[in-house]
């Protein structure tokens, strides 16, 4: 397909219009930049969606030469871009790239930084607008962004077009006291128009048209709701165990490494009630109206909504996979999570009484991120009785990733002189209809952060709403240690226990 013509850039038009920009990035050295952040930025530069003056600074503890920097990030383009490297396009960006190499806590480095962006100014004769990219280990999180106020960076004045902005990257927080911390201290730096709060799963198309599926049809929005659906089931499946990540997600887990974020948001994008409109506030507005209204989940007991597991050793895809204590930099008494599921009841209007189950774990059977709807049974008034009357929960399954489409799930007569039922599917591929080589995630959440459009980001007190409904879980967690940590064979569905989590109200997961 000609790229210039793909629908998804026809409707970025909009978004033509980037300011001058320098962009840093701090954590220039890691692991993020190297397969996401560049191949996004190199991919925007192909789209023709980067403006003439686009200039990006890497900042790091490494010390490198602009040199190497620049061709550390073309080997980076060459191995991960969806699209492949092109001459003329990569050696406009790869110009304008330098690198800064300082301590974080080092005040100079800022202030070197600074003169650097000012020379750049006084040679173009004119000022750009600033985004600062926070792509580091959490641990230097606050160092940055103190410094970024103290050395005169963060040039805090939202009502100029080139006001800075600054994009963080997950975790943002450990629980709510860290994210209520931090949340105050980007707020004496910046105004909350200037913070891009990355959750990248929102730049998942098939998370972006979750809104288009429910606002944009006139069928789904009438039965979405208690009277018509059963429960919600979400998952978030991986089969990767944590790689070389061992360090961060020790000290993380499957909690607060997913679910506080990327799953409570497909949570808030499904039971969302409709937004005044689509601008960014009215839409963030739903999202946190609706993580409030989640009700403090149940910690003990038969009825409690949370289970928590680890993976021992098992087989994925035939292949021995190795336990999580005897992964690379885990400590053999690890006692962290890699898989949650929890059962949410949402407290309103039109969720009361649904349950919304969700799970999320490393390991697993399949790589598979879906949202399952499911719809009560018709009255068993015809069909019902004899055994070829087999009525099947009507589904509607969103598949995020892979195999990015939506299937419903419903009830036919099989052919034949006789009245038997099989449930059939109707499935709607976004590959096969729109083509498979879309943008990724960060091409269009690095895009909107420079236009200034934060729709996709997530607000102060949405991450505040998730985080006081996920503490008290984590300090329970916390406080009874191995104790709630269960185990489940790399290459399942994850600890049998979590079934009795649906068996309660009579449900099942779809695995
Ligand atoms: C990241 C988590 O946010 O998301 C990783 O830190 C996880 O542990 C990743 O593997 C999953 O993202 P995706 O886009 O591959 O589903």
């Amino acid at each position: 397909m000609d790229e210039s013509r793909h629908p998804f850039l026809e409707g970025l038009s909009k978004h033509r219009g980037v300011p001058p920009t320098v962009a840093v990035i701090f954590g220039a050295s890691g692991d993020l930049t190297a397969r996401k952040l560049l191949p996004a930025i190199y991919n925007l530069g192909v789209d023709n969606l980067l403006p003439n003056e686009f200039h990006l600074i890497g900042f790091g503890r490494k010390p490198i030469t602009d040199e190497s920097f620049r061709d550390n990030m073309e080997s980076a383009i060459l191995e991960h871009s969806r699209r492949r490297i092109k001459g003329e396009i990569w050696q406009r960006v790869r110009a304008n790239m330098t690198y800064n190499s300082s301590e974080y806590q080092d005040i100079d480095g800022y202030k070197a930084l600074a003169r650097k962006i000012d020379l750049l100014e006084n040679k173009l004769g004119r000022k750009v607008q600033r985004i600062f990219y926070i792509s580091t280990p959490p641990s230097v999180f606050e160092q940055i962004i103190e410094s970024l106020g103290e050395s005169g960076l963060a040039q805090a004045n939202s009502n100029s077009p080139l006001a800075s902005k600054v994009i963080i990257e997950k975790p943002f927080g450990r629980d709510l006291e860290s994210a209520n911390n931090l949340n105050n201290l980007i707020n004496k730096v910046f105004q909350e128009s200037q913070v891009f709060r990355i959750d990248h799963y929102l730049g998942k198309e098939t998370v972006q048209d979750l809104l288009v599926q429910r606002f944009a049809n006139a069928i789904f929005e009438p039965i979405w709701n208690r009277e018509y659906i059963d429960c919600v089931q979400i998952t978030v499946a991986e089969k990767l165990g944590v790689g070389n990540r061992g360090g961060y997600y020790d000290g993380s887990g499957a909690l607060r490494d997913m679910v506080q974020n990327h799953t409570m948001q497909l949570v808030a994008l499904t039971a969302m009630e409709p937004p005044l409109s689509l601008d960014p506030e009215s839409i963030r507005d739903e999202k946190v109206k609706v993580i409030r209204s989640i009700q403090p989940l149940n910690l003990i007991g038969d009825n409690s909504d949370v289970v928590r597991a680890q993976y021992k050793e098992g087989l994925i895809d035939g292949e021995k996979a190795r336990a999580y204590i005897d992964e690379d930099g885990i400590p053999k008494d690890s006692n962290t999570e890699t898989y949650a599921a929890l059962r949410l009841m949402i407290n309103n209007w039109r969720w009361k009484g649904v349950p919304f189950y969700i799970r999320s774990g490393k390991r697993m059977a399949l790589r598979t991120s879906e949202i399952v709807i499911r719809f009560k049974k018709p009255p068993g008034i015809l069909f019902s009785g004899e055994k070829h009357f087999n009525v099947s929960d009507n589904t509607m399954v969103i598949h995020i990733q892979p195999n990015e489409g939506i299937t419903l799930v419903m009830n036919s007569k099989v052919p034949g002189l006789e009245t038997r039922m099989q449930p059939v599917k109707m499935h709607f591929s976004y590959a096969t209809t729109f083509g498979s080589n879309t943008p990724e995630a960060y091409e269009r959440l690095i895009l909107d952060a420079m236009i200034g459009d934060s729709t996709l980001f997530i607000r102060g007190d949405e991450t505040e709403a998730s985080w006081k409904l996920l503490s008290p879980l984590l300090s329970f967690w916390e406080e009874r240690g191995k104790e709630e940590l269960k185990s489940y064979s790399a290459g399942s569905w994850g600890p049998s226990i979590s079934d009795s989590l649906l068996a309660q109200k009579m449900h099942e997961w779809r695995n």
